[in-house]
């Protein structure tokens, strides 16, 4: 039966008949004895059990709690235990955080290495970003920040690019890759290579729980103990990783994490970017994909409010047979979607360009958090004439959805703040929004009317940014 194979601080390791739920974080404390790696909130909020996954696409910062073993097949994970050098030398960011006082009750002190090494691996030096996703409640960010600069000036050492060599050399057989039509589904989980593979088999298995990046599934798993099997994990599935240009539009493949979809926005869609920049955290944004965001259908997800102002197409996929809709036709009602039994989210395809899209996250904290409210504006002014509107949001109803009565409001008057003024009096005939943790429902109303002011003062120049908090 073949296993899952990956290497593990630099010793090749095989796993056999795990259930294709078990977290990294699970077995490496409770089989291999590797306590180093922490549970703070097994959820992906802390970051404290944060390990370094090394595959053909780079290395990567991920959360052990949300990661299940076969997402691992292939790769290389390297945690805490693994950092030092062979020889027991220090990596350079832990001598950083003994030089800069950087830990204290030292629970949250794994993972922050970890981050850290990762980012230096990387060379980004974007410490405040990088170490959004890990909480520290003891020995505060000033230490950990400088601790990273220190590192930054130090030289990656030789065995931290060692596991690249070894990418792919370990990769189990594919025999539980291979989906047949009629086949039992497979112990560890069907691993499809490719979305035909997936299309066949999950036309089979329309019942089967697809994983993609975990973010919102592995919580299933670990914090309401569900039985998800039949699994079946989209990871390795590359032709679903693809961004192309098409004509004026860009084809996103489902499988695309927030992390590549970032950086493919950043020069096209520069306001969109920033709102990803606040979608979690590192580790969170380099497991979550782009289907996965909107497959799932949440009234608070960060991604479509701003695809659907952008006027995205949703791609699906159902064996052979393809079909597309507005993005904002897919999400019906609460949790609810446009989605038939055994089909996928194959793509997304939206404009290259859109100059007047803005997007605004509203959350209690800068980093970390979901959205309250997240609005996004493309509004088409000519000649001093609004032309078209799309405007839409996230948080003010059980869906993503449109302003439609603002954008009527809006479309063939002139384009002024007398007329913003009186169009966002519309949004309350839009939203019915709800009050819960995050906001009142008031508080919901009043910010959207707000943001949409603020669209107006930002499409004229006046500076608005999205970082809520000033440095
Ligand atoms: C700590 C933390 C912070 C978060 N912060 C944010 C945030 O700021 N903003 C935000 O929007 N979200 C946030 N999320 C939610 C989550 O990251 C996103 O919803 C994420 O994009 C889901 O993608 P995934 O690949 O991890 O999906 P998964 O968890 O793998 O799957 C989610 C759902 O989509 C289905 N699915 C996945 N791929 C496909 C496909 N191709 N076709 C059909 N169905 C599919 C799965 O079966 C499942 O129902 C956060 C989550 C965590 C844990
Ligand atoms: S234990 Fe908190 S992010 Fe994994
Ligand atoms: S040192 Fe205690 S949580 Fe960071």
């Amino acid at each position: 039966m073949p296993g899952i194979a990956f290497l593990l601080n630099g010793t090749p390791v095989r796993v056999d008949g795990t259930a294709p739920t078990r977290t990294l974080l699970d077995w490496l404390r409770e089989d291999r004895g590797l306590t180093g790696t922490k549970e703070g909130c097994n959820e992906g909020d802390c970051g404290a059990c944060t390990v370094m996954v090394t595959d053909d696409r780079g290395s990567r910062a991920l959360n052990a709690c949300l990661l299940f073993l076969p997402q691992l097949d292939g790769k290389a994970v390297r945690t805490v235990e693994g950092l030092a050098g062979p020889d027991g030398t220090p990596h350079p960011v832990q001598e950083a955080m003994v030089t800069h006082h950087a830990s204290q009750c030292g629970f949250c002190t794994p993972g922050f290495a970890m981050s850290m090494a990762t980012a230096h691996l990387n060379g980004r030096t974007d410490h405040d970003d990088q170490l959004a996703g890990n909480l520290c409640r003891c020995t505060g960010y000033a230490p950990l920040i400088r601790a990273a600069e220190a590192a930054a000036t130090r030289p990656v050492p030789g065995w931290m690019t060692a596991d690249r060599d070894f990418i792919g050399s370990q990769r189990s057989s594919g025999e539980e890759a291979e989906g047949r039509e009629g086949q039992t589904a497979p112990l560890h989980g069907f691993r499809p290579k490719t979305s035909d593979a997936l299309a066949d088999w999950y036309l089979a298995h329309p019942e089967a729980t697809l994983i993609a990046g975990a973010t919102d599934v592995g919580l299933w798993v670990t914090k309401q103990l569900r039985d998800l099997a039949p699994v079946a994990f989209l990871n390795g599935i590359d032709d679903l990783k693809t961004i192309t240009r098409q004509g004026d539009d860009l084809r996103i493949g489902a499988g695309v994490t927030l992390t590549d979809l970032l950086a493919a926005m950043e020069p096209l869609h520069p306001s969109f970017a920033e709102l990803l920049r606040r979608y979690a955290s590192v580790q969170v944004r380099n497991a979550a994909t782009i289907g996965g965001n909107i497959a799932n259908g949440s009234p608070i997800g960060d991604g479509p409010p701003a695809l659907i102002a952008l006027g995205a197409r949703l791609h699906l996929r159902r064996g052979a047979v393809r079909r597309e809709m507005a993005l904002e036709d897919f999400f019906l009602d609460y949790r609810k979607q446009d989605r038939q039994p055994g089909e996928f989210v194959e793509a997304i395809s939206l404009p290259a360009s859109a100059p007047a899209l803005r997007c605004y996250k509203l959350s209690k904290r800068f980093d970390q958090d979901i959205s309250a409210v997240c609005g996004a504006f493309n509004v088409t002014v000519t000649a001093g004439k609004v032309t078209a509107a799309r405007i839409a949001f996230g948080g003010m109803a059980g869906v993503p959805r449109r302003a439609a009565r603002v954008e009527a409001a809006l479309i063939g008057q002139d384009w002024t703040e007398a007329l913003v003024l009186a169009a966002r009096e519309a949004m309350a005939s839009d939203f019915t929004p709800l009050s819960d943790i995050r906001a009142s429902a008031g508080y919901r109303l009043t910010a959207a009317g707000n943001m949409l002011l603020r669209y107006f003062h930002d499409l004229k120049g006046t500076p608005v940014s999205v970082l809520e908090v000033a440095p």
